[in-house]
C-alpha cells in the first residue's frame, strides 16, 4: 500500500492509497467505539453503509448534497446526533464524501468537545487531489464562505481510487481542475502530463498522488496559510468572484478555479493552460456581471490594504505573490469574459 505522512505542527498523519480500501477501513482506522459517519444523499449509499459496517457504534448522518450543507443549521444538527448519542472526547467522526462533507464532518469533529478524532474517506476527485489534507475545516455563514471555521488536521486519510468510479464526467473535470492548479504552481512534470496525455483521466492514481505530494509539501511548510500556502489560491481570487451567491452561475468550485487560474498566467503560459483545461472539458470563458464578480472579489478580500493579494504565474512551476487593484482585476476579468455575440459580430 502507498502511503504518505503529512507532518504539521497541528499533527502528523497518514495518507493511504489503495483500490479496495474502503472495504477495509476497519484495518486501519480505530472504529472501536462511537463513529459518527457523515455523508451526503448525492454519494452513494452503500459507501456510507460499507464504512458503518465496520464500525462498533456507528450513526449515519445523511445531508443533503451540495454547498448548503456548510452551514451553521446543519453543523448544528451534527452536534445535536452526536450529544443525543452520548458521544465522548474519545469516539471520532469520519466524512465519507466530497468536499462539502470533507469540511463540514472537519468542523464538527473540531469543535465538539474541543475535538475528537476525524478520518477523512474522500470520494471525489477535488477532495482526493486537495480538499482532504491540509486541515481547513469549515462551513459558510452570512453568504461568506468558509468564514465559521478551523484548521484541524484529520487522524488518518484513506484514498481509494473505485470511489471516483461512480462520478459523472463533469465532477471528474470538477476536482482535476485543482490538480492542473497545483501543477502550474508547482510541478512543471505534472503539467506535461496534462498537456501531453490526450485523457489525462486514465492517469488518475498519478495525479491524485502527485497533487497530494505538493499539497503536503506546501502545508508542512505553512500550516495556517501565513505565506507558501496562498499559492494552493492560485485562480481562487477571481473564481471566488464567479462562485459568489450574487452571479450563480450553477458553476462548481473546481470550474470557477479554471475560469479563476487563466487571468493569473502570464501571456505564453496562458494559451497553454486554456487548451489543458479544454482538454479536460472545463469552462475557459464564461457570460457574467463583471461588475458583481468584482465587487464579490473585493469583499472577500477587504481586509487587506493597497490592493488584493494575487498568484501570478509565467511558466509552470514559476509563480510570484502580487498585489492587483480593482482597475486591475476588473481589466483581468475581460481575459475570461464571454462577449455577447451581437457585440463580437460588431466589432468583427
Ligand atoms: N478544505 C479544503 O482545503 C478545501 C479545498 C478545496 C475545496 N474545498 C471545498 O470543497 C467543496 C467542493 O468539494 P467537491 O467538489 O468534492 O463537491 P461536493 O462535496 O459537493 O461533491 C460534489 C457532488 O458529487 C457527489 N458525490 C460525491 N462523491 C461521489 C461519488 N463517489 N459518486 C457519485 N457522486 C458523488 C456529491 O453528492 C455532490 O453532489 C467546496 O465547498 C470547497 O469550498 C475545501
Amino acid at each position: 500500500m502507498k502511503t504518505l505522512t503529512v507532518k504539521t505542527p497541528g499533527g502528523a498523519y497518514d495518507i493511504l492509497f489503495e483500490r479496495g480500501l474502503l472495504a477495509r477501513a476497519g484495518e486501519c482506522l480505530n472504529l472501536n467505539r462511537k463513529t459518527l459517519v457523515v455523508t451526503d444523499d448525492g454519494v452513494p449509499e452503500r459507501y456510507a453503509k460499507t464504512l458503518a459496517a465496520q464500525c462498533e457504534y456507528a450513526v449515519t448522518e445523511t445531508v443533503p448534497a451540495g454547498e448548503e450543507s456548510k452551514s451553521l443549521p446543519v453543523y448544528a444538527h451534527l452536534l445535536e446526533t452526536m450529544l443525543e448519542h452520548g458521544f465522548t472526547r474519545k469516539d471520532c467522526v469520519v466524512a465519507v464524501g466530497g468536499g462539502v462533507v470533507g469540511d463540514l464532518a472537519g468542523f464538527t469533529a473540531a469543535s465538539y468537545m474541543r475535538g475528537v478524532d476525524f478520518y477523512n474517506i474522500p470520494t471525489t476527485v477535488l477532495s482526493q487531489v486537495d480538499s482532504s489534507i491540509g486541515g481547513k475545516t469549515a462551513v459558510n455563514f452570512c453568504g461568506v464562505k468558509n468564514i465559521v471555521g478551523a484548521f484541524y488536521q484529520p487522524k488518518r486519510v484513506l484514498i481509494d481510487f473505485d470511489l471516483l468510479s461512480t462520478l459523472p464526467p463533469r465532477q471528474i473535470a470538477n476536482g482535476l481542475a485543482e490538480a492542473l492548479k497545483m501543477s502550474v504552481t508547482c510541478d512543471p512534470d505534472l503539467f506535461r502530463l496534462f498537456e501531453e496525455t490526450e485523457r489525462p483521466a486514465e492517469h488518475m492514481e498519478k495525479i491524485v498522488f502527485r497533487s497530494l505530494e505538493i499539497k503536503k509539501s506546501v502545508v508542512e511548510q505553512d500550516e495556517k496559510e501565513a505565506g507558501l500556502r496562498k499559492i494552493l489560491n492560485f485562480g481562487h481570487t477571481l473564481g471566488h468572484g464567479l462562485e459568489s451567491e450574487e452571479n450563480l452561475h450553477g458553476l462548481y468550485h473546481g470550474e470557477c478555479v479554471a475560469l479563476g487560474m487563466l487571468p493569473m498566467c502570464g501571456e505564453a503560459l496562458r494559451p497553454r493552460v486554456a487548451a489543458a483545461l479544454t482538454k479536460l472539458g472545463l469552462p475557459t470563458r464564461l457570460r457574467f456581471d463583471k461588475e458583481k464578480a468584482l465587487s464579490a472579489v473585493a469583499h472577500d478580500k477587504k481586509s487587506e490594504d493597497g490592493g488584493i493579494s494575487v498568484v501570478l504565474v509565467h511558466a509552470p512551476g514559476q509563480w510570484r505573490m502580487e498585489k492587483k487593484t480593482l482597475p486591475e482585476l476588473r481589466a483581468m476579468l475581460e481575459l475570461i469574459l464571454e462577449k455577447e455575440p451581437e457585440e463580437t459580430e460588431r466589432k468583427a
